[in-house]
């Protein structure tokens, strides 16, 4: 079977002399259970996702509604709707032809290849993996998923960040770069954030990380809308359940008082004692 690279360990060992950077920690907005996502950064995260990498990885699980969801949207429904009518979909008109229209709130998001055999074929035979729910799908390698820590934003932001010239000794093909957070240090995906490589709407000077940490975002609020909801809900729970815990032993201790209060004893009514077989009870 073949080795799945996430589930080597992160330090070399003899059969595997690799070595791979740990991510490094970070402080997400979001981490900590009583921290929701940040929604500014979300937004600009999205401003990275359609100016940079929708270039090449698709979202085929989201879809402009989603933007404006009273639960969890990050937009109004008209800068949804706008959002959407910038995008060209592909739909088939009255006649049946092939067409494409500009999108509405009830469309996924265009993805830039028709299918993953094109996608692979334009990028050196290796797939830009979906992002809808990317971020719960990448972990650091060597770590067990453990709840709550983020240190898959961690790993993602440094995948960004992590682009250094290759080492003597690894061989590094066109279009490929190497990046020694990657299994293997090879990968197939050139740096894709430069310092103000692009420009954010609200203002906030586009350093490589502040894109980064705002993909990250946005990428940890498309496989997690319900985040800041599951937060809440947790929060909820906790503090009811010591509450329900005793009301329940206590209802539970009223339905079997009755019962559990009784004493059944046995009395010989003279005339009718059991027969001499069985033995006599007083
Ligand atoms: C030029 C096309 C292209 C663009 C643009 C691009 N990527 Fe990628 N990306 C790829 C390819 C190809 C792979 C697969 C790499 C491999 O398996 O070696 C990949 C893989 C990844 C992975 C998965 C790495 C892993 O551990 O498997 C992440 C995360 C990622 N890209 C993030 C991004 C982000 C964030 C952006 C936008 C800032 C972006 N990419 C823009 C082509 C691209």
């Amino acid at each position: 079977m073949k080795q799945n690279p996430f589930d080597r360990p992160a330090d070399p060992t003899p059969a595997n002399p690799i070595t791979i950077a740990h991510p490094t920690p970070l402080q997400w907005p979001h981490k900590g259970n009583f921290e929701s996502l940040d929604m500014a950064s979300v937004r600009r995260g999205y401003e990275v996702y359609k100016q940079v990498c929708s270039a090449c990885h698709s979202m085929k699980y989201r879809y402009y509604r989603h933007f404006s969801d009273p639960e969890f949207g990050f937009m109004t429904e008209e800068e949804a709707k706008a959002e959407a009518a910038e995008a060209l979909i592909d739909d088939l008109s009255d006649k049946g032809q092939p067409i494409k229209r500009p999108g509405k709130l009830i469309d996924r998001l265009p993805s830039p290849y028709p299918n993953k055999i094109a996608a692979e074929a334009a990028n050196i035979g290796k797939y830009p993996p979906d992002f809808s729910t990317i971020m719960l799908a990448r972990r650091p390698h060597g770590f067990a998923p453990r709840f709550n820590t983020n240190s898959n934003e961690d790993y993602i932001f440094s995948i960004l960040t992590g682009y250094m010239d290759a080492p003597a000794g690894v061989k590094v093909d066109d279009g490929q770069a190497y990046n020694p957070y990657f299994p293997g240090g090879v990968i197939a995906m050139p740096q894709q954030l430069f310092d103000d490589g692009i420009e954010y709407k609200d203002g906030t000077p586009a350093t490589q990380s502040q894109q980064a940490k705002d993909i990250c975002s946005f990428l940890r609020w498309s496989a997690e809308p319900f985040h800041d909801k599951r937060k809440e809900w947790a929060l909820k729970g906790l503090v009811l359940l010591p509450l329900v815990t005793v009301i329940i032993l206590y209802m539970k201790k009223h339905t079997w008082s009755l019962i559990k209060s009784q004493k059944v004893k046995w009395h010989t009514v003279k005339g009718r004692e059991p027969p001499s077989s069985q033995p006599k009870s007083t």
